[in-house]
């Protein structure tokens, strides 16, 4: 059965969401599902915004032939040629066969990369800036290489200010009813998610972001309608998470806190961060987040990192090198090309012990990073004689946060 929602007069949410989805990409787990959003303008001509995941395919297209009542498609535009957005592209020219695919030569040939179907015939190339009347309403084409994918374009409405926007501005969480942020408890339901989504997805990509951003810097938005989640459409939504994509873009933390990942095989180094913990707590430290890299998604922990300024890592050694969970953690921060952040180091081990130096090459390769205090390095368990260098790591991190 169709399940549509109106953003205006003109324009249909055709979208639909999967919260049996377990793992994003089959890597990041999902609470709360996600939303693969698809919309559609009808004007003298009418467009439809990308197409789904093929695990809601079947929604997705009840929710066209209810939206169009009889009428033909006369466009799809291809924002992004991710199978989370483009697996129905050749369904929907079956139901539509004279409609035209609105994309870029990146766009297409990456269709051609994922698919068999000949559609050569249906495409409509378009250039950066280029427009596209549908009547009263115009489009014009952005491209935003890199925000996520080469091929990602933007597509401006001008007559209703809609940024579609792609990748960006989404989040992992299925819409709930509400399709619009404002409807939601958004600060409380949505944005760890949205960061988490940011952080893992989209967070190398920071200059590309940062290029788009200023790109849009003198357009009027009304409403921001991402492929994932809910929809902005008032001005401190919109202000929201235009803020948090200059402070995420820019690898800029948004608060002072402590984000502490570690290791901990029998407990000696959860022992030694619950120590540090504690003490940063007495001196007055009230953002601390722990996390026992074993127990979390490293995805977590990442979007905590974007989030926070400072990050303490803890690791025993392990095979004469570092602990697989922080090793993973760290060479995706790595990856992710997180940086400007403030960083303390603990290793641990009982005989060759190797993390504290591993942890300390990594880090020392982030961008802008540093090292608060002395690394300390434990043998096996923490002792009495100890503790002032655990001091004395708490005060250089509670000086570090001012
Ligand atoms: Fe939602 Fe980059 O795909």
């Amino acid at each position: 059965m169709h399940n549509t929602q109106k953003l205006s007069n003109s324009v249909t949410w055709v979208g639909a969401g999967d919260v049996r989805l377990a793992l994003f990409e089959n890597m990041f787990p999902l609470a709360n599902g996600i939303s693969y959003n698809s919309f559609i303008i009808e004007d003298e001509k009418i467009a439809l915004f990308d197409t789904v995941d093929r695990s809601v395919h079947r929604q997705y297209i009840e929710n066209i032939i209810y939206t169009l009542n009889g009428k033909q498609l006369d466009y799809l535009i291809l924002s992004h040629m991710e199978p989370d957005h483009c697996d129905g592209i050749e369904n929907v020219v079956a139901h539509y066969p004279n409609i035209k695919l609105v994309g870029n030569a990146k766009t297409f040939q990456l269709f051609e990369q994922f698919y068999d179907g000949d559609l050569k015939s249906h495409y409509y190339e378009v250039k950066d800036g280029d427009e596209l009347s549908l009547g009263s309403h115009t489009l014009k084409f952005i491209f935003a290489p890199m925000v996520h994918w080469p091929e990602v374009m933007f597509t401006y409405e001008s007559t209703e200010q809609i940024l579609f926007s792609a990748d960006a501005f989404g989040t992992f969480g299925n819409i709930q009813g509400n399709l619009f942020a404002d409807e939601t408890d958004y600060a409380d339901f949505y944005l760890n998610e949205a960061r988490r989504y940011y952080g893992n997805i989209v967070g190398k990509f920071g200059a590309p972001v940062q290029a788009i951003l200023k790109k849009l810097a003198d357009t009027p938005i009304s409403i921001i309608a991402a492929l994932h989640g809910p929809i902005f459409r008032t001005e401190e939504g919109i202000a929201l998470m235009l803020g948090k994509y200059q402070h995420w873009s820019t690898y800029t933390p948004e608060k002072q806190g402590v984000v502490i990942a570690y290791a901990s095989m029998y407990g000696n180094t959860e022992n030694a961060v619950n120590i540090l913990a504690k003490m940063l707590s007495e001196k007055g430290v009230q953002d601390i987040r722990m996390f026992d890299v074993s127990k979390t998604h490293p995805s977590y922990i990442v979007g905590d990192i974007f989030k926070y300024s400072n990050l303490v890592v803890a690791s025993p050694t392990y095979n004469m090198g570092l602990y697989y969970g922080m090793d993973a953690l760290l060479n995706e921060v790595s990856a992710l090309g997180i940086q400007n952040r403030k960083v303390s180091i603990i290793g641990n081990g009982s005989w060759a012990p190797a993390s504290a130096k591993k942890m300390t090459e990594l880090v020392s390769a982030m961008k802008n990073t540093t090292i608060i205090g002395n690394v300390l390095d434990i043998t096996s368990a923490v002792k009495e004689e100890q503790l002032p260098l655990f001091e004395k790591l708490a005060d250089d991190i509670v000086t570090s946060l001012k």
